[in-house]
């Protein structure tokens, strides 16, 4: 391990990310979301950490639900967007998943698979136009399954399109044509179906249906989805420290340039610090000048363009006292990822989920659980 580039997980602490969700929503049960690799946090560790109390995984592909049974995850796993070729549903009842149901195609499969599914969570398209159906064919798809004798529980599901901007008035239209939707099934004699609606932001911001399914993703892993907000202001644990040392230090006389393209210029006299990570780890190469990290608990800022595998940054508030090995924090407690994710031009999802292989992996407990 010769590279000091290190992602430090701290299960715990994704482990109070979710029971904070569900005290937010005490009536729902819960989705730990951990597709995408549980947003680059490492899912199988992840979902080995929850297993006892998540009640429910889910994932956005059979392939990371198959490995996570693979890993002898017991919860059941939800495939967020459900099959993508019909011969998943025979997998789905092998492995018992359950499936997300959008268009007329994966219901046919289902039908014609003759597979038993213990819950589908027919998706209801409430504004956000890209999975779902609209009213009239929620009905009618869940009149079908429910009079199939392949499946035990339908649940109706939307996703928000808004969510994370509390000004928008987008997640009340949509609330409102889920709860119409609601009312219209359970006239055609087929309800009352539960409800899955909410992301983090909703869980965490809005107001959402009584009981059923909450799907909290990037709160378990202590970020914000709100702007100008950090998850730790919103009472969640930071789960990832991505971290290195300081490789090379060198003096710069002002006026002296810096990296490719020579786009950083000192203003003044001081120490440079360069640092094993870059874009080929998951350190965006769109990160701008000032992008702040910690060199040796002191503040410091991203000087010159992102390299493959080397960044460059000097001390925000002093000119010298770097010194070749010192730890630098790129993200975690101390620096917001979501702070770097705007130097970078882009949201902390991105950062965390793009993550490469690259990075030495470290899990640990260390948070403490009340
Ligand atoms: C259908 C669905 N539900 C829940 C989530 C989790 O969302 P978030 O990470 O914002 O909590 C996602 C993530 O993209 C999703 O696609």
């Amino acid at each position: 391990m010769a590279r000091p580039l290190t992602a430090t997980v701290d299960l715990n602490a994704i482990l109070h990310n979710y029971r904070y969700a569900k005290k937010l929503q005490p009536s729902c049960k819960a989705f730990a979301v951990v597709k995408s690799n549980a947003y680059g946090h490492g899912a199988i560790e992840v979902a080995k950490h929850l297993d006892d109390d998540a009640d429910a995984f889910a994932v956005a592909t059979i392939e990371e639900a198959i490995a996570l049974r693979e890993a002898d995850i017991v919860s059941p796993i939800l495939l967020l967007e459900g099959v993508f070729e019909a011969d998943e549903w025979r997998l789905c009842e092998e492995h018992g998943f359950w499936s997300a149901i959008e268009s007329d195609t994966q219901l046919a499969w289902f039908l014609d698979s003759k597979a038993n599914v213990e819950k589908i969570f027919v998706k209801l398209d409430t504004g956000m136009h890209r999975l779902g159906m609209d009213q009239e064919a929620a009905v009618a798809f869940i009149d079908t399954l429910k009079s199939s004798d392949q499946v035990d529980d339908v649940i109706l599901m939307t996703h928000f399109a808004c969510a994370d901007d509390l000004s928008d008035i987008t997640t009340m239209e949509q609330l409102t044509r889920f709860e119409q939707a609601r009312h219209a099934i359970e006239k055609s004699g087929n309800g009352p179906v539960d409800a899955s609606v909410a992301n983090s932001a909703a869980i965490m911001k809005w107001s959402v249906p009584e009981g059923g399914w909450i799907r909290p993703g990037l709160m378990l892993y202590g970020i914000s989805p709100f702007s100008g907000v950090t998850g730790q202001q919103l009472g969640l644990a930071p789960a990832m420290t991505l971290s290195s040392k300081v490789i090379s230090v060198r003096a710069l006389k002002k006026g002296d340039k810096v990296g490719y393209g020579l786009s950083y210029e000192a203003s003044e006299d001081h120490q440079l610090a360069t640092i094993a990570a870059g874009y080929g780890d998951g350190y965006p190469r769109t990160t701008a000048y000032g992008a702040p990290m910690n060199i040796n608990a002191m503040p410091a800022m991203l000087a010159g363009r992102v390299s493959m595998d080397m960044i460059t940054a000097r001390l925000t508030n002093a000119t010298s006292g770097i010194e070749i090995g010192q730890t630098v924090e790129l993200w975690g407690s101390n620096v917001p990822v979501e702070e770097v994710a705007d130097f970078a031009d882009t949201i902390a999802y991105e950062l965390v989920t793009r993550m490469t292989s690259r990075p030495h992996y470290k899990y640990e407990t260390r948070f403490e659980l009340k």
